[in-house]
């Protein structure tokens, strides 16, 4: 069994086995970061953690793209459904999906999900994380999201191959709160999300890897276009 994990930057990751693709939260055209063009994304699933622009992302177009399986709490999928994404499964935080190649769990993220343009604040759906788990590899993508005791509950119950962990600040944890969340995590791997996009969510990722490793925790920080086979 294998799996690997692919960066897009920001916090956009993207997990594979046996030939399938599952992508979280697909921020790509106005990423920054991101060192591929839309069309050259083939996936099976979206999953949407929440609305904000840099998660929202390009997500409704890959789907269309693609013709995949798109996957976030249940207001957000069907404003998608609306916005033309034929398939979508609206669910809510604390249940799973098995779809046979990728089983998805939906977790507390304790953040916000709105739609913001020039004349209007909408709120849309729960911010949400994920627990994604294909090719016998287990991952836990918690989102935008605050430190919270949620992570150790998780923790307990899960045996993380690989945690992505948000270090940005200003709107999620930043790498002081990072490190004690994968310490509640305990993942075998944990990976530095959401930093350096914008001034605003600037951080040291090799900081945090470093402070990872007095831990006794294992950290990599992964290059935008990056792929790995997770360990
Ligand atoms: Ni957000
Ligand atoms: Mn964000």
């Amino acid at each position: 069994m294998a799996a690997t994990l692919k960066y897009h930057g920001h916090a956009c990751f993207s997990m594979a086995a046996d030939g399938h693709r599952v992508i979280m939260d697909p921020f790509i055209s106005d990423n920054p970061q991101a060192v591929e063009e839309l069309g050259d994304i083939d996936v099976d699933v979206v999953l949407i953690s929440h609305v904000h622009s840099d998660h929202l992302g390009d997500g409704i177009e890959l789907a269309k793209q693609c013709d995949a399986l798109l996957i976030a709490t249940y207001e957000v999928a069907l404003y998608c459904e609306r916005q033309g994404v034929e398939d979508v499964r609206p669910m809510h935080i604390g249940g799973w999906a098995d779809l046979g190649f990728v089983t998805v769990k939906l977790t507390v993220a304790h953040h916000s999900s709105s739609i913001v343009t020039d004349d209007s604040i909408q709120m849309l759906g729960a911010a949400s994380g994920f627990i994604v788990t294909m090719g016998g590899k287990r991952l836990y993508y918690p989102g935008d999201t605050a430190l919270c005791a949620d992570m150790e509950l998780l923790g307990r119950l899960n045996d993380f191959d690989v945690a992505t962990i948000p270090i940005g600040d200003t709107f999620t944890m930043g790498v002081d709160d990072g490190i004690i969340a994968a310490q509640l995590i305990g993942a075998k791997l944990n990976i530095p999300m959401h930093f350096n996009t914008f001034p605003v969510i600037a951080a040291d990722p090799h900081e945090f890897v470093r402070r990872l490793e007095d831990e006794g925790l294992s950290g990599r920080v992964m290059e935008p276009g990056e792929e790995i086979e997770l360990p």
